[in-house]
């Protein structure tokens, strides 16, 4: 759980901005680390590296945890270790980002199959809606569903906690979406 949670931490969208010398990513748009706020600096392949990278952290927490101890049930604990290690990490006072990338990665680490349903709902909504909020958060609750209709009643319950974290993360998005004010993808500023 401890090597779960600090892949989890580590905040790929604050170092690369970083690394770039675009200074804190958490100064502008939103003020979220994850990839879509990194692409509000204009860096389209930033936030592209943000996205591979927040992804393949939860990925490799779950398949460490596999390698080591081949048990279903550590992989599942190192997968919540890391997705609370990104939305809580020690390091930035406990305020890290909001879930969506790192879950895709430990889905597809954990279900392959509910990830490609996550990825496809979130696609489709990107395109339909153009808000990343709401792509993210239709992608979050398709994973319950998905893992349900596979009769996973355990994986489904596990990832309704994820998706209810990634809902409460996206606290202030609902906020703005209800207020009109939430950019949609391409905008310069949050
Ligand atoms: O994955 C984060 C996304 O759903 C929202 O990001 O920066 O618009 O709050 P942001």
């Amino acid at each position: 759980m401890l090597l779960g949670y600090g892949l989890g931490a580590i905040p790929f969208g604050l170092i690369l901005t970083r690394l770039a010398g675009l200074g804190d990513v958490r100064a502008i748009g939103s003020g979220n680390i994850g990839a879509t706020n990194v692409l509000r600096t204009g860096r389209k392949g930033l936030a592209a590296a943000t996205l591979v990278l927040d992804a393949a952290k939860g990925a490799a927490a779950v398949l460490i945890a596999r390698w080591l101890w081949p048990d279903t049930d550590l992989a599942r604990l190192a997968a919540i270790a890391a997705f609370l290690g990104h939305l809580y990490p020690v390091w930035l006072g406990f305020r890290g980002g909001k879930g969506v990338a790192t879950l895709l990665g430990i889905l597809a680490a954990l279900a392959w199959p509910v990830a490609l349903v996550f990825a496809a709902v979130w696609i489709a909504a990107l395109l339909i809606a153009r808000y990343s909020s709401v792509a993210g958060m239709a992608a979050a609750f398709s994973a319950p569903i998905a893992a349900a209709a596979r009769g996973g009643i355990g994986e489904a319950l596990l990832f309704l906690g994820f998706a209810l974290l990634v809902l409460w993360r996206h606290r202030a998005n609902l906020a703005r979406l209800f207020a009109g004010t939430e950019p949609k993808v391409g905008a310069a500023k949050g």
